[in-house]
Protein backbone atom coordinates (compact mmCIF):
# COMPACT_ATOMS: atom_id res chain seq x y z
CA UNK A 1 0.00 0.00 0.00
CA UNK A 2 2.64 2.27 0.98
CA UNK A 3 4.55 1.62 -2.06
CA UNK A 4 1.56 2.43 -4.11
CA UNK A 5 1.21 5.95 -2.80
CA UNK A 6 4.78 6.53 -2.62
CA UNK A 7 4.56 5.69 -6.73
CA UNK A 8 1.44 7.88 -6.80
CA UNK A 9 3.19 10.63 -5.56
CA UNK A 10 6.27 10.33 -7.61
CA UNK A 11 3.75 10.03 -10.69
CA UNK A 12 1.93 13.31 -9.94
CA UNK A 13 5.43 15.29 -9.40
CA UNK A 14 6.24 14.10 -12.75
CA UNK A 15 2.47 14.57 -14.34
CA UNK A 16 3.11 18.36 -12.98
CA UNK A 17 6.35 18.93 -14.65
CA UNK A 18 5.55 17.39 -17.83
CA UNK A 19 2.57 19.56 -17.89
CA UNK A 20 4.86 22.74 -17.28
CA UNK A 21 7.00 21.67 -19.88
CA UNK A 22 4.49 21.24 -22.35
CA UNK A 23 4.77 24.47 -24.39
CA UNK A 24 8.21 23.42 -25.18
CA UNK A 25 7.46 19.84 -25.84
CA UNK A 26 5.40 18.32 -28.52
CA UNK A 27 4.89 15.34 -26.50
CA UNK A 28 3.18 16.33 -23.64
CA UNK A 29 6.10 16.01 -21.68
CA UNK A 30 6.80 12.23 -21.55
CA UNK A 31 9.56 10.80 -23.71
CA UNK A 32 8.32 7.91 -26.49
CA UNK A 33 7.44 5.01 -24.86
CA UNK A 34 7.19 6.70 -21.26
CA UNK A 35 3.24 6.37 -21.60
CA UNK A 36 2.99 2.43 -22.02
CA UNK A 37 5.57 1.53 -19.38
CA UNK A 38 3.58 3.66 -16.94
CA UNK A 39 0.07 2.59 -17.88
CA UNK A 40 0.62 -0.79 -17.31
CA UNK A 41 2.43 -0.36 -13.85
CA UNK A 42 -1.09 0.30 -13.03
CA UNK A 43 -2.99 -2.79 -14.24
CA UNK A 44 -4.98 -4.11 -11.17
CA UNK A 45 -8.28 -6.31 -10.76
CA UNK A 46 -10.67 -5.86 -8.70
CA UNK A 47 -14.18 -7.23 -7.77
CA UNK A 48 -17.94 -6.57 -8.40
CA UNK A 49 -17.85 -4.77 -4.89
CA UNK A 50 -15.28 -2.32 -5.82
CA UNK A 51 -17.06 -1.66 -8.92
CA UNK A 52 -20.39 -1.34 -7.79
CA UNK A 53 -18.51 1.26 -4.69
CA UNK A 54 -17.55 3.19 -7.61
CA UNK A 55 -20.99 2.97 -9.59
CA UNK A 56 -23.21 2.78 -6.82
CA UNK A 57 -25.48 5.14 -8.99
CA UNK A 58 -25.39 1.86 -11.88
CA UNK A 59 -27.22 0.20 -8.39
CA UNK A 60 -30.11 2.69 -8.23
CA UNK A 61 -28.18 4.89 -5.70
CA UNK A 62 -28.39 8.20 -7.00
CA UNK A 63 -29.56 11.31 -4.89
CA UNK A 64 -30.88 11.24 -1.28
CA UNK A 65 -34.84 11.23 -1.77
CA UNK A 66 -34.02 8.07 -4.58
CA UNK A 67 -31.80 5.80 -3.02
CA UNK A 68 -34.34 6.53 0.00
CA UNK A 69 -37.04 4.34 -2.10
CA UNK A 70 -34.29 2.05 -3.83
CA UNK A 71 -33.09 0.35 -0.49
CA UNK A 72 -36.81 0.16 1.01
CA UNK A 73 -37.56 -1.64 -2.68
CA UNK A 74 -34.69 -3.84 -2.71
CA UNK A 75 -35.57 -5.15 1.06
CA UNK A 76 -39.35 -5.35 0.54
CA UNK A 77 -39.27 -6.80 -2.51
CA UNK A 78 -37.06 -9.67 -1.46
CA UNK A 79 -38.98 -10.38 1.45
CA UNK A 80 -42.11 -10.36 -0.45
CA UNK A 81 -40.07 -13.23 -3.08
CA UNK A 82 -39.18 -14.93 0.01
CA UNK A 83 -42.80 -15.29 1.47
CA UNK A 84 -44.47 -16.50 -1.65
CA UNK A 85 -41.81 -18.80 -2.62
CA UNK A 86 -42.35 -20.38 1.32
CA UNK A 87 -45.77 -20.03 0.53
CA UNK A 88 -45.97 -17.44 3.50
CA UNK A 89 -48.52 -14.79 3.24
CA UNK A 90 -46.67 -11.67 3.85
CA UNK A 91 -46.52 -9.75 6.69
CA UNK A 92 -44.00 -6.71 6.41
CA UNK A 93 -42.93 -4.14 8.28
CA UNK A 94 -40.90 -1.36 7.33
CA UNK A 95 -39.77 1.38 10.02
CA UNK A 96 -38.40 4.28 9.36
CA UNK A 97 -36.29 6.56 12.19
CA UNK A 98 -34.31 9.64 11.91
CA UNK A 99 -30.90 10.15 13.52
CA UNK A 100 -30.11 13.50 12.14
CA UNK A 101 -30.63 15.30 9.27
CA UNK A 102 -29.48 12.94 6.74
CA UNK A 103 -28.92 9.70 9.10
CA UNK A 104 -31.79 7.52 9.23
CA UNK A 105 -32.08 4.20 10.61
CA UNK A 106 -34.30 1.52 8.47
CA UNK A 107 -36.13 -1.55 9.67
CA UNK A 108 -37.34 -4.19 7.46
CA UNK A 109 -38.68 -7.29 8.98
CA UNK A 110 -40.80 -9.79 7.26
CA UNK A 111 -42.22 -13.24 8.46
CA UNK A 112 -40.74 -15.37 5.70
CA UNK A 113 -38.60 -18.24 5.87
CA UNK A 114 -34.99 -16.64 7.30
CA UNK A 115 -31.82 -17.47 5.97
CA UNK A 116 -30.31 -20.75 6.83
CA UNK A 117 -26.55 -19.90 8.66
CA UNK A 118 -24.54 -21.47 5.87
CA UNK A 119 -26.05 -18.87 3.11
CA UNK A 120 -26.96 -15.42 5.36
CA UNK A 121 -23.18 -14.09 4.94
CA UNK A 122 -23.28 -15.16 1.02
CA UNK A 123 -27.47 -13.80 0.46
CA UNK A 124 -26.43 -9.92 2.12
CA UNK A 125 -22.89 -10.11 2.01
CA UNK A 126 -21.80 -10.87 -1.46
CA UNK A 127 -22.56 -9.27 -4.71
CA UNK A 128 -24.00 -11.57 -7.33
CA UNK A 129 -25.18 -14.34 -5.47
CA UNK A 130 -28.43 -15.28 -4.39
CA UNK A 131 -30.81 -18.20 -5.06
CA UNK A 132 -32.77 -16.40 -8.53
CA UNK A 133 -30.02 -15.52 -10.67
CA UNK A 134 -29.71 -18.94 -12.96
CA UNK A 135 -33.53 -19.48 -12.47
CA UNK A 136 -36.05 -19.12 -14.87
CA UNK A 137 -39.23 -18.19 -12.53
CA UNK A 138 -41.25 -14.80 -12.30
CA UNK A 139 -39.72 -13.15 -9.39
CA UNK A 140 -39.42 -10.48 -8.24
CA UNK A 141 -35.57 -10.30 -7.94
CA UNK A 142 -32.87 -11.67 -10.29
CA UNK A 143 -29.71 -10.30 -10.01
CA UNK A 144 -28.08 -10.92 -6.69
CA UNK A 145 -27.00 -7.17 -5.92
CA UNK A 146 -29.80 -5.72 -4.21
CA UNK A 147 -29.51 -6.71 -0.64
CA UNK A 148 -25.85 -6.68 -0.90
CA UNK A 149 -25.98 -3.38 -2.30
CA UNK A 150 -27.72 -2.02 0.81
CA UNK A 151 -25.10 -3.77 2.99
CA UNK A 152 -22.55 -1.94 0.94
CA UNK A 153 -24.44 1.74 0.93
CA UNK A 154 -24.79 1.22 4.14
CA UNK A 155 -21.00 0.86 5.05
CA UNK A 156 -20.03 3.34 2.82
CA UNK A 157 -22.10 5.91 4.44
CA UNK A 158 -21.93 5.02 7.86
CA UNK A 159 -19.06 2.99 8.11
CA UNK A 160 -21.45 0.49 10.02
CA UNK A 161 -22.22 -2.78 9.45
CA UNK A 162 -25.49 -4.43 9.30
CA UNK A 163 -27.81 -5.91 11.33
CA UNK A 164 -29.52 -8.98 10.26
CA UNK A 165 -31.84 -11.64 12.49
CA UNK A 166 -32.69 -14.24 11.07
CA UNK A 167 -35.32 -16.79 12.35
CA UNK A 168 -34.97 -19.80 10.90
CA UNK A 169 -36.10 -23.75 11.69
CA UNK A 170 -37.09 -22.48 15.00
CA UNK A 171 -33.46 -20.59 16.20
CA UNK A 172 -33.33 -16.90 15.91
CA UNK A 173 -30.19 -15.92 14.99
CA UNK A 174 -28.62 -12.34 15.37
CA UNK A 175 -25.42 -11.11 13.41
CA UNK A 176 -23.17 -8.35 11.76
CA UNK A 177 -22.87 -8.27 8.39
CA UNK A 178 -20.44 -6.70 5.85
CA UNK A 179 -18.83 -6.69 2.79
CA UNK A 180 -15.13 -7.41 2.07
CA UNK A 181 -14.99 -5.00 -0.71
CA UNK A 182 -12.16 -5.98 -2.12
CA UNK A 183 -12.37 -9.57 -2.44
CA UNK A 184 -16.47 -9.30 -2.70
CA UNK A 185 -16.65 -11.39 -0.11
CA UNK A 186 -19.10 -11.81 3.36
CA UNK A 187 -17.70 -10.19 7.08
CA UNK A 188 -20.05 -11.98 9.16
CA UNK A 189 -20.43 -12.41 13.01
CA UNK A 190 -23.17 -13.69 14.93
CA UNK A 191 -23.76 -11.98 17.77
CA UNK A 192 -26.79 -14.27 19.35
CA UNK A 193 -28.69 -17.55 19.08
CA UNK A 194 -31.55 -18.46 20.75
CA UNK A 195 -34.95 -20.86 20.60
CA UNK A 196 -37.80 -19.31 18.68
CA UNK A 197 -41.36 -19.75 17.56
CA UNK A 198 -40.97 -17.46 14.78
CA UNK A 199 -40.11 -17.01 11.09
CA UNK A 200 -38.38 -14.38 8.93
CA UNK A 201 -35.56 -12.15 8.52
CA UNK A 202 -35.67 -8.76 10.03
CA UNK A 203 -32.92 -6.23 8.63
CA UNK A 204 -31.84 -3.03 10.47
CA UNK A 205 -28.68 -1.21 8.79
CA UNK A 206 -27.79 2.80 8.94
CA UNK A 207 -27.63 4.99 6.05
CA UNK A 208 -26.36 8.77 5.88
CA UNK A 209 -26.90 10.85 3.01
CA UNK A 210 -30.42 10.10 2.57
CA UNK A 211 -33.38 12.30 2.48
CA UNK A 212 -37.40 10.85 3.40
CA UNK A 213 -39.71 12.50 1.38
CA UNK A 214 -43.31 12.00 0.80
CA UNK A 215 -43.47 12.91 -2.82
CA UNK A 216 -45.19 10.08 -5.16
CA UNK A 217 -41.48 9.09 -5.02
CA UNK A 218 -40.80 8.49 -2.00
CA UNK A 219 -41.39 4.99 0.23
CA UNK A 220 -44.60 6.00 0.91
CA UNK A 221 -46.15 5.64 -2.34
CA UNK A 222 -43.90 2.95 -3.32
CA UNK A 223 -45.21 0.44 -0.76
CA UNK A 224 -48.49 2.38 -1.47
CA UNK A 225 -47.95 0.77 -4.77
CA UNK A 226 -46.32 -2.01 -3.74
CA UNK A 227 -49.83 -2.91 -1.63
CA UNK A 228 -51.52 -2.40 -4.57
CA UNK A 229 -50.00 -4.96 -6.77
CA UNK A 230 -49.79 -7.44 -3.87
CA UNK A 231 -53.02 -7.28 -2.69
CA UNK A 232 -52.27 -10.36 -0.74
CA UNK A 233 -49.77 -8.50 1.36
CA UNK A 234 -49.83 -6.70 4.29
CA UNK A 235 -47.48 -3.81 4.77
CA UNK A 236 -46.85 -1.39 7.78
CA UNK A 237 -44.78 1.76 7.89
CA UNK A 238 -43.85 3.63 10.52
CA UNK A 239 -42.14 7.02 8.79
CA UNK A 240 -39.70 9.12 10.74
CA UNK A 241 -42.18 11.47 12.13
CA UNK A 242 -44.18 8.19 13.73
CA UNK A 243 -46.93 8.11 11.65
CA UNK A 244 -47.81 4.37 10.97
CA UNK A 245 -49.48 3.63 8.14
CA UNK A 246 -51.01 -0.31 7.20
CA UNK A 247 -51.69 -1.66 4.00
CA UNK A 248 -54.01 -4.47 4.95
CA UNK A 249 -54.46 -7.74 2.98
CA UNK A 250 -57.42 -7.87 0.63
CA UNK A 251 -57.23 -11.32 -0.14
CA UNK A 252 -56.42 -14.23 2.05
CA UNK A 253 -54.57 -16.32 -0.10
CA UNK A 254 -51.39 -16.08 -1.71
CA UNK A 255 -51.01 -15.77 -5.52
CA UNK A 256 -50.68 -19.17 -7.63
CA UNK A 257 -46.84 -19.80 -7.13
CA UNK A 258 -45.34 -19.70 -10.34
CA UNK A 259 -43.17 -22.45 -11.40
CA UNK A 260 -39.77 -22.77 -13.17
CA UNK A 261 -39.22 -22.97 -16.46
CA UNK A 262 -36.50 -24.38 -18.58
CA UNK A 263 -35.02 -22.03 -20.86
CA UNK A 264 -36.51 -22.24 -24.49
CA UNK A 265 -33.97 -22.40 -27.44
CA UNK A 266 -34.71 -18.88 -28.98
CA UNK A 267 -34.40 -17.24 -25.84
CA UNK A 268 -30.93 -17.94 -25.80
CA UNK A 269 -27.77 -16.55 -27.51
CA UNK A 270 -24.72 -18.17 -28.35
CA UNK A 271 -23.11 -17.10 -25.12
CA UNK A 272 -25.74 -18.99 -23.18
CA UNK A 273 -25.22 -21.96 -24.70
CA UNK A 274 -22.12 -21.85 -24.15
CA UNK A 275 -22.50 -21.08 -20.25
CA UNK A 276 -25.06 -24.16 -20.15
CA UNK A 277 -22.19 -26.42 -21.76
CA UNK A 278 -19.50 -25.64 -19.05
CA UNK A 279 -22.07 -26.05 -16.21
CA UNK A 280 -23.82 -29.21 -17.03
CA UNK A 281 -20.65 -31.21 -18.65
CA UNK A 282 -20.59 -33.37 -15.82
CA UNK A 283 -24.18 -34.19 -16.26
CA UNK A 284 -24.62 -34.80 -19.59
CA UNK A 285 -21.99 -36.71 -21.98
CA UNK A 286 -23.20 -35.76 -25.22
CA UNK A 287 -24.24 -32.39 -26.54
CA UNK A 288 -27.54 -33.91 -27.59
CA UNK A 289 -28.56 -35.08 -24.34
CA UNK A 290 -27.79 -31.77 -22.85
CA UNK A 291 -30.03 -30.06 -24.94
CA UNK A 292 -33.06 -31.73 -24.26
CA UNK A 293 -32.75 -32.22 -21.12
CA UNK A 294 -31.56 -28.46 -20.08
CA UNK A 295 -33.81 -26.50 -22.45
CA UNK A 296 -37.66 -27.28 -23.29
CA UNK A 297 -39.11 -28.19 -26.22
CA UNK A 298 -36.33 -29.58 -27.48
CA UNK A 299 -37.10 -33.13 -28.25
CA UNK A 300 -34.80 -36.40 -29.86
CA UNK A 301 -36.63 -35.46 -32.93
CA UNK A 302 -35.79 -31.96 -33.25
CA UNK A 303 -32.13 -32.40 -32.35
CA UNK A 304 -32.13 -34.88 -35.46
CA UNK A 305 -33.79 -31.52 -37.39
CA UNK A 306 -30.78 -29.62 -36.21
CA UNK A 307 -28.02 -32.16 -37.52
CA UNK A 308 -29.33 -31.45 -40.29
CA UNK A 309 -29.43 -27.87 -40.50
CA UNK A 310 -25.37 -27.95 -39.12
CA UNK A 311 -24.46 -31.60 -40.54
CA UNK A 312 -20.70 -29.96 -39.35
CA UNK A 313 -21.31 -29.74 -35.73
CA UNK A 314 -20.86 -32.96 -33.84
CA UNK A 315 -23.93 -33.16 -31.44
CA UNK A 316 -22.89 -36.18 -29.57
CA UNK A 317 -19.77 -34.41 -28.70
CA UNK A 318 -18.81 -33.60 -24.98
CA UNK A 319 -20.63 -30.41 -23.77
CA UNK A 320 -17.42 -28.95 -22.42
CA UNK A 321 -15.19 -29.20 -25.69
CA UNK A 322 -18.36 -27.41 -27.56
CA UNK A 323 -16.46 -24.05 -29.09
CA UNK A 324 -17.91 -20.51 -29.66
CA UNK A 325 -18.39 -21.09 -33.45
CA UNK A 326 -20.49 -24.17 -32.85
CA UNK A 327 -22.25 -22.38 -30.59
CA UNK A 328 -23.26 -19.65 -32.79
CA UNK A 329 -23.75 -22.04 -35.36
CA UNK A 330 -26.20 -24.08 -33.01
CA UNK A 331 -27.95 -20.54 -31.85
CA UNK A 332 -28.63 -19.72 -35.75
CA UNK A 333 -30.03 -23.19 -36.38
CA UNK A 334 -32.61 -22.73 -33.39
CA UNK A 335 -34.06 -20.18 -35.12
CA UNK A 336 -34.78 -22.59 -38.24
CA UNK A 337 -36.58 -24.84 -36.90
CA UNK A 338 -39.86 -24.88 -35.96
CA UNK A 339 -40.55 -24.56 -31.83
CA UNK A 340 -43.69 -24.88 -29.73
CA UNK A 341 -44.04 -21.90 -27.69
CA UNK A 342 -42.27 -21.59 -24.62
CA UNK A 343 -44.99 -22.50 -21.32
CA UNK A 344 -46.85 -19.91 -20.75
CA UNK A 345 -48.15 -21.04 -17.47
CA UNK A 346 -44.96 -19.98 -15.70
CA UNK A 347 -46.97 -16.51 -15.58
CA UNK A 348 -48.60 -15.45 -12.72
CA UNK A 349 -50.48 -11.91 -13.67
CA UNK A 350 -51.99 -9.72 -10.72
CA UNK A 351 -55.45 -10.51 -12.11
CA UNK A 352 -58.66 -8.54 -13.19
CA UNK A 353 -60.67 -9.45 -10.15
CA UNK A 354 -57.66 -8.28 -7.78
CA UNK A 355 -57.13 -5.13 -10.10
CA UNK A 356 -60.28 -4.22 -9.24
CA UNK A 357 -60.74 -4.87 -5.73
CA UNK A 358 -57.65 -2.88 -5.09
CA UNK A 359 -58.16 0.10 -7.33
CA UNK A 360 -61.75 0.31 -5.67
CA UNK A 361 -59.73 -0.02 -2.10
CA UNK A 362 -57.50 2.53 -2.88
CA UNK A 363 -58.32 4.97 -5.50
CA UNK A 364 -62.82 4.13 -5.75
CA UNK A 365 -62.80 5.42 -9.43
CA UNK A 366 -65.72 6.17 -11.07
CA UNK A 367 -64.90 3.93 -13.99
CA UNK A 368 -62.09 1.00 -14.26
CA UNK A 369 -61.53 -1.26 -16.93
CA UNK A 370 -58.61 -4.40 -16.59
CA UNK A 371 -57.57 -6.16 -19.51
CA UNK A 372 -56.80 -9.70 -19.75
CA UNK A 373 -54.43 -10.42 -22.50
CA UNK A 374 -52.92 -14.01 -23.70
CA UNK A 375 -48.89 -14.42 -22.89
CA UNK A 376 -46.70 -13.65 -26.00
CA UNK A 377 -43.20 -14.38 -25.86
CA UNK A 378 -40.14 -11.87 -26.62
CA UNK A 379 -36.70 -12.30 -28.18
CA UNK A 380 -38.41 -14.92 -29.44
CA UNK A 381 -38.31 -17.02 -26.29
CA UNK A 382 -38.92 -15.57 -22.68
CA UNK A 383 -42.80 -15.52 -22.29
CA UNK A 384 -43.96 -12.58 -20.55
CA UNK A 385 -47.29 -11.09 -20.16
CA UNK A 386 -48.92 -7.44 -19.53
CA UNK A 387 -51.47 -6.27 -17.56
CA UNK A 388 -53.64 -2.92 -18.21
CA UNK A 389 -55.75 -1.11 -16.26
CA UNK A 390 -57.07 2.32 -16.79
CA UNK A 391 -59.20 4.03 -13.99
CA UNK A 392 -61.19 7.15 -14.75
CA UNK A 393 -62.55 9.88 -12.68
CA UNK A 394 -64.54 9.92 -8.77
CA UNK A 395 -61.85 9.15 -6.02
CA UNK A 396 -59.12 9.52 -8.90
CA UNK A 397 -60.42 13.37 -9.62
CA UNK A 398 -60.44 13.90 -5.99
CA UNK A 399 -57.19 13.00 -5.00
CA UNK A 400 -55.92 15.40 -7.84
CA UNK A 401 -54.62 12.49 -9.95
CA UNK A 402 -53.80 13.53 -13.51
CA UNK A 403 -52.53 11.44 -16.21
CA UNK A 404 -50.44 9.36 -13.85
CA UNK A 405 -48.64 6.21 -15.69
CA UNK A 406 -48.18 3.89 -12.61
CA UNK A 407 -45.57 1.06 -13.96
CA UNK A 408 -44.79 -1.99 -12.62
CA UNK A 409 -42.70 -5.43 -13.25
CA UNK A 410 -43.42 -8.91 -11.72
CA UNK A 411 -45.81 -6.37 -9.23
CA UNK A 412 -43.11 -3.98 -8.16
CA UNK A 413 -43.49 -0.62 -8.84
CA UNK A 414 -41.25 0.93 -10.94
CA UNK A 415 -40.95 4.47 -9.80
CA UNK A 416 -37.78 5.97 -11.47
CA UNK A 417 -36.33 6.41 -14.97
CA UNK A 418 -39.69 7.28 -16.33
CA UNK A 419 -38.39 8.70 -19.83
CA UNK A 420 -36.24 5.47 -20.50
CA UNK A 421 -38.83 2.80 -20.01
CA UNK A 422 -41.04 0.93 -22.12
CA UNK A 423 -44.22 1.75 -20.60
CA UNK A 424 -43.98 5.37 -20.46
CA UNK A 425 -42.55 5.16 -24.00
CA UNK A 426 -45.24 3.33 -25.33
CA UNK A 427 -47.97 4.88 -23.53
CA UNK A 428 -46.80 8.63 -24.72
CA UNK A 429 -46.83 7.02 -28.70
CA UNK A 430 -50.80 6.27 -28.02
CA UNK A 431 -53.28 9.30 -29.50
CA UNK A 432 -55.24 9.58 -26.58
CA UNK A 433 -57.68 12.06 -29.13
CA UNK A 434 -58.70 8.68 -30.37
CA UNK A 435 -60.29 8.11 -26.61
CA UNK A 436 -61.63 11.07 -26.51
CA UNK A 437 -59.37 12.29 -24.23
CA UNK A 438 -58.50 15.80 -25.67
CA UNK A 439 -55.31 16.23 -23.14
CA UNK A 440 -53.93 12.91 -21.20
CA UNK A 441 -52.05 14.90 -18.80
CA UNK A 442 -54.77 17.04 -17.82
CA UNK A 443 -57.46 14.22 -17.03
CA UNK A 444 -58.39 12.67 -14.12
CA UNK A 445 -57.03 8.93 -15.31
CA UNK A 446 -54.51 6.39 -13.65
CA UNK A 447 -53.06 4.03 -16.43
CA UNK A 448 -51.33 0.63 -14.46
CA UNK A 449 -49.14 -1.34 -16.83
CA UNK A 450 -47.77 -4.49 -14.91
CA UNK A 451 -44.92 -6.53 -16.87
CA UNK A 452 -44.95 -9.86 -15.92
CA UNK A 453 -41.97 -12.54 -17.05
CA UNK A 454 -39.62 -15.07 -16.16
CA UNK A 455 -37.04 -12.80 -17.04
CA UNK A 456 -37.62 -8.99 -17.05
CA UNK A 457 -35.52 -7.01 -19.17
CA UNK A 458 -34.43 -3.80 -16.71
CA UNK A 459 -32.61 -1.07 -18.76
CA UNK A 460 -30.13 -1.30 -15.98
CA UNK A 461 -28.59 -3.03 -12.84
CA UNK A 462 -30.96 -0.81 -10.63
CA UNK A 463 -33.93 -2.36 -12.15
CA UNK A 464 -35.91 0.63 -12.31
CA UNK A 465 -37.16 1.00 -15.64
CA UNK A 466 -38.13 -1.84 -18.78
CA UNK A 467 -35.95 -1.79 -21.69
CA UNK A 468 -37.64 -1.00 -24.98
CA UNK A 469 -37.57 -4.28 -26.76
CA UNK A 470 -39.88 -4.07 -29.49
CA UNK A 471 -42.39 -7.01 -28.71
CA UNK A 472 -42.68 -5.85 -25.33
CA UNK A 473 -43.48 -1.81 -26.56
CA UNK A 474 -46.11 -3.36 -29.17
CA UNK A 475 -48.12 -5.91 -26.92
CA UNK A 476 -47.67 -3.12 -24.00
CA UNK A 477 -49.39 -0.67 -27.07
CA UNK A 478 -51.77 -3.29 -27.48
CA UNK A 479 -52.83 -3.65 -23.74
CA UNK A 480 -53.51 0.01 -23.09
CA UNK A 481 -54.92 0.25 -26.40
CA UNK A 482 -58.02 -2.38 -25.34
CA UNK A 483 -58.62 -1.03 -21.82
CA UNK A 484 -58.52 2.42 -23.60
CA UNK A 485 -61.31 1.43 -25.72
CA UNK A 486 -63.43 0.12 -22.75
CA UNK A 487 -62.74 3.68 -21.21
CA UNK A 488 -63.58 5.39 -24.34
CA UNK A 489 -66.74 3.85 -24.39
CA UNK A 490 -67.63 5.06 -20.65
CA UNK A 491 -66.56 8.39 -21.47
CA UNK A 492 -68.79 8.86 -25.06
CA UNK A 493 -71.73 7.19 -23.24
CA UNK A 494 -71.59 8.80 -20.07
CA UNK A 495 -71.53 12.27 -22.67
CA UNK A 496 -74.19 11.38 -24.89
CA UNK A 497 -76.72 9.78 -21.83
CA UNK A 498 -75.54 13.48 -20.07
CA UNK A 499 -77.11 15.22 -23.70
CA UNK A 500 -80.11 13.27 -23.96
CA UNK A 501 -80.56 13.87 -20.15
CA UNK A 502 -80.48 18.06 -20.86
CA UNK A 503 -82.99 17.21 -24.04
CA UNK A 504 -84.97 14.86 -21.86
CA UNK A 505 -84.58 17.63 -19.22
CA UNK A 506 -86.29 20.41 -21.63
CA UNK A 507 -89.21 18.64 -23.42
CA UNK A 508 -90.15 17.54 -19.97
CA UNK A 509 -90.28 21.21 -18.97
CA UNK A 510 -93.07 21.71 -21.99
CA UNK A 511 -95.28 18.75 -20.57
CA UNK A 512 -97.50 20.29 -17.80
CA UNK A 513 -98.41 22.93 -19.92
CA UNK A 514 -98.89 20.56 -23.15
CA UNK A 515 -100.96 18.30 -21.19
CA UNK A 516 -103.16 20.99 -19.72
CA UNK A 517 -103.97 22.80 -23.60
CA UNK A 518 -104.57 19.14 -25.22
CA UNK A 519 -106.94 18.23 -21.97
CA UNK A 520 -108.59 21.56 -22.89
CA UNK A 521 -108.91 21.00 -26.66
CA UNK A 522 -109.88 17.05 -26.12
CA UNK A 523 -111.93 17.33 -22.84
CA UNK A 524 -109.88 14.47 -21.30
CA UNK A 525 -108.29 14.61 -17.63
CA UNK A 526 -105.10 16.69 -17.95
CA UNK A 527 -103.40 13.95 -15.46
CA UNK A 528 -103.57 11.11 -17.54
CA UNK A 529 -102.69 12.89 -20.76
CA UNK A 530 -99.43 14.12 -18.49
CA UNK A 531 -98.81 10.40 -17.38
CA UNK A 532 -98.85 9.60 -21.01
CA UNK A 533 -96.74 12.13 -22.32
CA UNK A 534 -94.23 11.47 -19.51
CA UNK A 535 -94.13 7.59 -20.42
CA UNK A 536 -93.95 8.50 -24.75
CA UNK A 537 -90.55 11.08 -23.44
CA UNK A 538 -89.38 8.34 -21.28
CA UNK A 539 -89.92 5.48 -23.70
CA UNK A 540 -87.96 7.66 -26.65
CA UNK A 541 -84.89 8.53 -24.87
CA UNK A 542 -84.12 5.13 -23.17
CA UNK A 543 -84.64 3.58 -26.95
CA UNK A 544 -82.18 6.82 -27.87
CA UNK A 545 -79.20 5.84 -25.30
CA UNK A 546 -79.72 1.97 -26.11
CA UNK A 547 -79.52 2.64 -29.89
CA UNK A 548 -76.25 5.25 -29.24
CA UNK A 549 -74.30 2.03 -26.96
CA UNK A 550 -74.74 -0.54 -29.73
CA UNK A 551 -72.99 2.13 -32.48
CA UNK A 552 -70.33 2.39 -29.86
CA UNK A 553 -69.66 -0.80 -29.60
CA UNK A 554 -70.24 -1.53 -33.34
CA UNK A 555 -67.17 1.69 -33.80
CA UNK A 556 -65.35 -0.15 -31.19
CA UNK A 557 -65.27 -3.17 -32.93
CA UNK A 558 -64.44 -2.00 -36.15
CA UNK A 559 -61.49 0.08 -34.66
CA UNK A 560 -60.11 -3.02 -32.62
CA UNK A 561 -60.24 -5.22 -35.61
CA UNK A 562 -58.22 -2.64 -37.79
CA UNK A 563 -55.93 -2.11 -34.31
CA UNK A 564 -55.00 -5.85 -34.82
CA UNK A 565 -54.52 -5.71 -38.83
CA UNK A 566 -51.86 -2.68 -38.05
CA UNK A 567 -50.38 -5.20 -35.51
CA UNK A 568 -50.47 -8.22 -38.63
CA UNK A 569 -49.04 -5.80 -41.26
CA UNK A 570 -46.03 -4.72 -39.37
N1 LIG B 1 -36.02 -11.43 3.30
C1 LIG B 1 -35.38 -12.51 2.83
N2 LIG B 1 -35.76 -13.75 3.22
C2 LIG B 1 -35.12 -14.86 2.75
N3 LIG B 1 -34.10 -14.82 1.87
C3 LIG B 1 -33.67 -13.62 1.46
C4 LIG B 1 -34.28 -12.41 1.92
N4 LIG B 1 -33.62 -11.37 1.36
C5 LIG B 1 -32.67 -11.90 0.59
N5 LIG B 1 -32.70 -13.25 0.63
C6 LIG B 1 -31.80 -14.18 -0.09
O1 LIG B 1 -30.65 -13.44 -0.41
C7 LIG B 1 -30.39 -13.49 -1.80
C8 LIG B 1 -29.75 -12.21 -2.25
O2 LIG B 1 -30.68 -11.14 -2.23
P1 LIG B 1 -30.47 -9.94 -3.23
O3 LIG B 1 -31.54 -8.96 -3.05
O4 LIG B 1 -29.07 -9.46 -3.09
O5 LIG B 1 -30.57 -10.63 -4.67
P2 LIG B 1 -31.84 -11.16 -5.46
O6 LIG B 1 -33.08 -10.81 -4.74
O7 LIG B 1 -31.58 -12.61 -5.75
O8 LIG B 1 -31.72 -10.37 -6.84
P3 LIG B 1 -31.78 -8.76 -7.04
O9 LIG B 1 -30.38 -8.26 -6.99
O10 LIG B 1 -32.35 -8.62 -8.40
O11 LIG B 1 -32.62 -8.21 -5.95
C9 LIG B 1 -31.73 -13.77 -2.44
O12 LIG B 1 -31.57 -14.40 -3.72
C10 LIG B 1 -32.37 -14.68 -1.40
O13 LIG B 1 -31.94 -16.01 -1.58
MG1 LIG C 1 -33.41 -8.79 -4.21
Amino acid sequence: MRKDLKRLDKKIRRNKSATKNKADNTNGGYKDGDQMVDLFKDFKEHSIAEFFKKNRQMLGFSGPARSFTVIIHELVTNSLDACEEAGILPEIEVEITQLAEDHFKISVKDNGPGIPEKYIGKALGKMLAGTKFHRYIQQRGQQGIGASGCVMLSYLTTGKNTIAISCFDKVRKEYEIGIDLKRNEPILRKISEQPTEESGLTIISEYKELKYEKSNKGPFEYLRRTALANPHATIKLKEPDGTVSVFPRSITVNPPRPFEIKPHPLGISAHDLLEFCQRYAKDYRKLSSLLQEVFSRVSANKVAELRTIVPDVDFDKNPALVNWEEAEKIVNAFKKVKWIAPSMDALVPIGKEQIEASFKNIFNPEYLVVTERSPKVYRGGIPFMVEAAIAYGGGIAAAGKKGEIMRFANRVPLLFDTSSCAITETIKTIDWNRYNLKNFEEEPIVVLVNFVSVYVPYASTGKLAIAPEEDVMDEIKFAVMEAARGMQRYISGKRKTMELATKKRLVMRYVPQLASDVAFLSGEKKEKIEKKLVEIIESKYSKEVEEEETKEEDNQNEEKESEEEVDVNE
